[in-house]
This record gives C-alpha cells, sequence and structure tokens, in this order.
C-alpha cells in the first residue's frame, strides 16, 4: 500500500508523526479483505449470470430468477412476462432486467453499510481504525462522484417497487406442473429469498428517517413511533441482512437455474 507524499495526508504538517503504517499488531486486514473477495464474488456472478440469457424461468413451475426479473422485452420468454412486453428486442449486451439493474445497483451501491464496507476494502479509505489511508486528500461524500451517494433515499423507493415485483413473482410461482396449485422447494426459496428482501429494504436508514424522522412529538404521532420502532429494530441487523441477501439472491438464481437447466428436478410437496 503506497503512503501519501510529503506534506499531504497522514503525514502533513498538523498530523502526529508516526513513521509506521500502524501501530496495530492485530489482524486488522482481514475483515477489508474478506469484505473484497465477498463482494467481488456477487459482482462476477451476478454479471455472468445477467448476461448469460440461459435457464432463468422454469416453464413448469413458473419459476423467475431474481437476476431476471421483470422481463419486460420480446427477447424474454413468454411466460416470464409478468408484466407484458414493453420493448421488442434486445441486444446482447442489454440485461433482461435492464429496468430494475440500474436501481438495485444504485441502491445497494449507495447503502450506508455497503459505503463503509467498500470505502474500507476496496478505497481504503482508510482500511482500519488506526491504520493511515494512502490518499493525499479527503474530500467525503461533498463531490463528485460521491455527492451520487446522498441519493441514496430516492434509491430506496425504487428498492421497494422492486420488491414488490418480486414478491408477486413468488406469489405466481405457486404453481403446479398440471396447472392450478403446486408448491415445490423452489417456492420456499424463492419467499425466504423475499421476505429477506423486504428486511433488507425495511431496515434501511433512510426507511426509519421516512418512518421516524422530522418529528417533534413521537406522542403526537403513535402509529409513526411503532413503525419507526420496528425499522430501528431491524436497522440494527442491516449488515446482517446485507450479506444475507446476497447470498440468498445467488442461491435462488442458482436453484433456478439448476431446475431450469434440467441439471436437477424440483422437490415438490404439491402439484
Ligand atoms: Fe443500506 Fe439503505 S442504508 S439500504
Amino acid at each position: 500500500m503506497s503512503v501519501p507524499a510529503a506534506g499531504t495526508g497522514v503525514r502533513s504538517a498538523t498530523r502526529a508523526r508516526i513513521a509506521a503504517r500502524t501501530l496495530r499488531t492485530d489482524r486488522w486486514w482481514q475483515p477489508p479483505l474478506l469484505t473484497t473477495l465477498g463482494l467481488t464474488v456477487f459482482v462476477v456472478y451476478a454479471t455472468i449470470r445477467s448476461f448469460v440469457r440461459t435457464a432463468y424461468w422454469v416453464e413448469e413451475y413458473h419459476y423467475l430468477t431474481p437476476f431476471y426479473s421483470p422481463c419486460v422485452s420480446a427477447s424474454c420468454v413468454p411466460g416470464a412476462r409478468h408484466f407484458g412486453t414493453w420493448v421488442g428486442e434486445l441486444p446482447m449486451w442489454i440485461p433482461l432486467a435492464f429496468l430494475s439493474l440500474p436501481f438495485l445497483l444504485g441502491f445497494r451501491l449507495t447503502c450506508y453499510y455497503y459505503r463503509k464496507a467498500y470505502y474500507r476494502s476496496i478505497w481504503l479509505a482508510p482500511p482500519a481504525c488506526a491504520v493511515a489511508e494512502p490518499h493525499a486528500r479527503y474530500t467525503g461524500e461533498t463531490r463528485l462522484p460521491l455527492l451520487i451517494q446522498n441519493s441514496h433515499r430516492y434509491f430506496f423507493y425504487a428498492a421497494l417497487v422492486i420488491s414488490a415485483i418480486n414478491t408477486y413473482d413468488a406469489i405466481l410461482a405457486f404453481h403446479g406442473a398440471g396447472g392450478g396449485f403446486g408448491f415445490g422447494l423452489g417456492n420456499v426459496i424463492l419467499v425466504v429469498n423475499v421476505v429477506l428482501l423486504w428486511a433488507y429494504t425495511v431496515s434501511c436508514h433512510s426507511c426509519r428517517h421516512v418512518t421516524g424522522g422530522r418529528l417533534k412529538h413521537f406522542s403526537k404521532h403513535p402509529l409513526r413511533y411503532r413503525v419507526w420502532t420496528f425499522v430501528s429494530r431491524l436497522n440494527t441487523r442491516h449488515m446482517q441482512l446485507a450479506w444475507t441477501t446476497l447470498g440468498t439472491l445467488m442461491i435462488t438464481d442458482f436453484y433456478i437455474m439448476l431446475v431450469a437447466s434440467g441439471t436437477i428436478s424440483d422437490l415438490r410437496f404439491v402439484g
């Protein structure tokens, strides 16, 4: 890791003169390293799966992977178009979930937890407490591009809509092979994923502000106070939910890919 030039960053005149990069003797580098690895695995997997355009829909049981939802172009298989066909064929470089992916990406990238994660692990600003950072200047989130982080609350509203769409997909998936009601392991995975996605979305710091912010007296708003209390409790688990939902998204997609490609059969309980 590089160090800033003399007179800048942690080597500026007003900072304590400590020659060592850090005096910490523990494995401070482990958390940022694990975070980098975890985020890389997800980004690589999600990017590949979003572009391959295969094994994303199980016609028999109406399972649609969240990576392709909503599927609203003529390039989607007809059954997967739960909301109709809005546009014609898409070139291969545009993912079929082009409507939701930019907002999902924006929601996660600007999330307060993920900021902490990638500021530390990827930008090393700083990599850990009491470890010198390599940057000469710090402008925080007051300038482009990091100024965009302030748009998180708008991505939160979009994420609510996308969670509703995923919920609708999960409900439609209660479909039997011969038509009518059906229920299999795929449904369990889809429902668990959608419940956790709601938990992650609702535990958002912006949601906490939307439900309980700008109030002078909680006593005059008992309903908002109850909702805010619930969101605040969930909010303490936001980091865990952020990671868990990355895992459940990949598991859901992977399971549907295996069933859709005929690699395994869905374990059916009904229909
Ligand atoms: Fe993480 Fe809003 S703070 S999703």
